[in-house]
């Protein structure tokens, strides 16, 4: 792979005319991680998956914490920013349309961040387990942008507040948001797979 400023895999599509999907892995993932789950959810398509930069004790992540759900906002700002460059640089060297991304986790927040921060770098985003990890001042311009928000009613890592405020944001910003919370905790079910395929399959 070439260097694009992440550790990456890049795997060409097979079939014409469907979106790439940025992957982007939850804490301790890597870059192999959601590549099963990209192929299963929309087959054939292009898969761009980063890992991320920050390193927790060893696992990777894709920016800094002081604390479960503490984020550190400085360094949140300056890895989105790093993502958006490098999602730039992968669309030039392999030729790609304006990815969605598929975030898991970890991967859900910064995604959520790159749509509060940098919405062009994104044609849509399936958020899977996600927060709001800043509150936007002022609020993007995310008009008719498609974001499928998945939770789990019974998820200890992302609390209520939060997840809803996500929501709200996204609303408030124009996004064109479905948002399920899911009889689930943390970790993916059939059912978030059943709701994702679909909504991938549409936005084509
Ligand atoms: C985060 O740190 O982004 C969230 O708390 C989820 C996670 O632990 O990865």
């Amino acid at each position: 792979m070439p260097d694009l400023g992440f550790i990456h895999r890049f795997i060409p599509a097979t079939r014409p005319g469907l979106p790439a999907l940025l992957l982007l892995h939850g804490t301790g993932g890597d870059e192999n991680d959601l590549i099963p789950l990209g192929e299963r959810l929309l087959p054939g398509a292009a898969l761009l998956s980063a890992r991320g930069q920050v390193s927790e004790n060893g696992m990777a992540r894709f920016f800094r914490r002081r604390a479960q759900g503490v984020f550190d906002l400085d360094d949140l700002k300056a890895r989105t920013l790093e993502l958006a460059e490098f999602i730039a640089r992968a669309r030039d060297a392999y030729g790609l349309a304006a990815p969605v991304a598929l975030g898991f986790s970890n991967g859900a927040n910064i995604a959520a961040s790159l749509l509060l921060t940098e919405p062009a770098a994104l044609k849509a985003a399936l958020l899977l387990r996600a927060m709001l990890p800043f509150e936007p001042q002022p609020l993007p311009e995310l008009a008719g942008k498609p974001v499928l928000l998945l939770s789990g009613a019974n998820d200890s890592m992302i609390p209520a507040g939060p997840r809803d405020r996500l929501a709200a944001v996204l609303q408030a910003a124009g996004a064109d948001l479905v948002h399920k919370i899911l009889p689930a905790g943390h970790n993916l079910t059939p059912n978030d797979l059943a709701i994702a395929a679909p909504w991938l399959e549409q936005l084509t």
